[in-house]
């Protein structure tokens, strides 16, 4: 038997970083994701092999850096499935790494559900998630946990972190056309987030006020979705995209994709994630959405055309 589940990446929509700090943010699965595939091996080994990376791990005796996260992960199952037999993961994800797209969540959420899943265990989306946050902490040191809830629940969410999260599914009146473009250059999260945990501590007061107008926009945002006011919700795309790079977060290949998208007769473009590379959405008008993404196309590595809401995480078993 093979234990599949596919896990997607993730957009947002508005707030990110701001949810780093207690703010609310807005967030969507996507459809391209992460393939995880696992088996009970006859041997006592634990392998997981990566196939973008070209890597493979064999716990606990050689594991490559890269792999860490996910094999502690992995370490967590076995011992709460209190397994002793051998086990081996296989990865392959549709998504870029390092892109603002969640790919590390998705592989993290994709590992814990097929890993669970061949050791004959259904966990609830709460201890998907759970689980999956042994490694996105590994990784991005703070993370707010948003893009592990987005893989894990699917949709459209209204997140805010804290002793008690807040993850609320937002129902759009009609479906959202997002177009996803990609920049090539990789970055790290966890350095975006400490260049603004920065500006928090050099201008508290001001990163203070920025949040409170975050909430307020984030709300706003949220209705305009349930009320299907589209261009409505492109407006704020650009506020936040301009409120971003005025944070440093944006830079020209970035601002040249969302120029094109605008220019192409999007309601609305921004970096979506932590930015300082990585990807930009944009939100078209139905009759647009097929010109945007070939105009995109022409200078960004790759793009995605997404209709929101996508499903989260899915689990599956093929016989052999
Ligand atoms: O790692 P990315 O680029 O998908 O960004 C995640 C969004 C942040 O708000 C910057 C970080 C977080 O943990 O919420």
């Amino acid at each position: 038997m093979r234990y599949i589940a596919q896990a997607p990446g993730k957009v947002i929509l508005v707030g990110e970083h701001f949810v780093v700090h207690g703010g609310y943010a807005i967030a969507a699965s996507i459809t391209e994701g992460v393939r995880a595939e696992a088996r009970k091996l006859a041997s006592n080994r634990i392998r997981i092999i990566s196939e973008d990376l070209g890597l493979t791990a064999e716990i606990p005796n050689r594991i490559p850096r890269e792999l860490s996260p996910l094999a502690q992960c992995v370490t967590a199952i076995v011992k709460r499935c209190k397994y002793s037999g051998g086990l081996e993961l296989r990865l392959k994800s549709m998504i870029p790494p390092s892109a603002g797209l969640g790919s590390s969540a998705a592989t993290a959420v994709s590992g814990v559900a097929a890993t669970s899943s061949a050791l004959g265990r259904r966990l609830s989306s709460a201890e998907i998630v759970e689980l999956a946050m042994i490694s996105e902490k590994a990784i991005h040191g703070n993370p707010s946990g948003i893009d592990v809830h987005t893989s894990t629940y699917g949709g459209i969410i209204l997140f805010r972190k804290g002793p008690k999260i807040i993850r609320n599914s937002i129902e759009p009146s009609k479906p959202l056309q997002l177009i996803v473009a990609y920049d090539e250059g990789r970055r790290q999260t966890a350095e975006l987030i400490s260049k603004v945990d920065g500006f928090r501590r050099s201008a508290p007061s001001h990163f203070s006020a920025l949040l409170t107008a975050n909430n307020v926009m984030v709300e706003k945002v949220t209705n305009l979705i349930k009320l299907g006011r589209t261009a409505d919700i492109g407006a704020y795309l650009n506020f936040y995209q301009a409120i971003l790079s005025n944070m440093n977060l944006s830079n020209p290949e970035i601002d040249s994709l969302v120029e094109s998208s605008l220019d192409g007769g999007a309601f609305g473009a921004k970096l979506t994630g932590a930015g300082g590379r990585g990807s930009i959405i944009a939100l078209s008008p139905d009759n647009k959405f097929k010109k945007i993404g070939k105009s995109l196309s022409r200078i960004s590595e790759r793009v995605i055309e997404v209709t929101l809401p996508a499903p989260g995480v899915r689990v599956w078993i093929e016989k052999t």
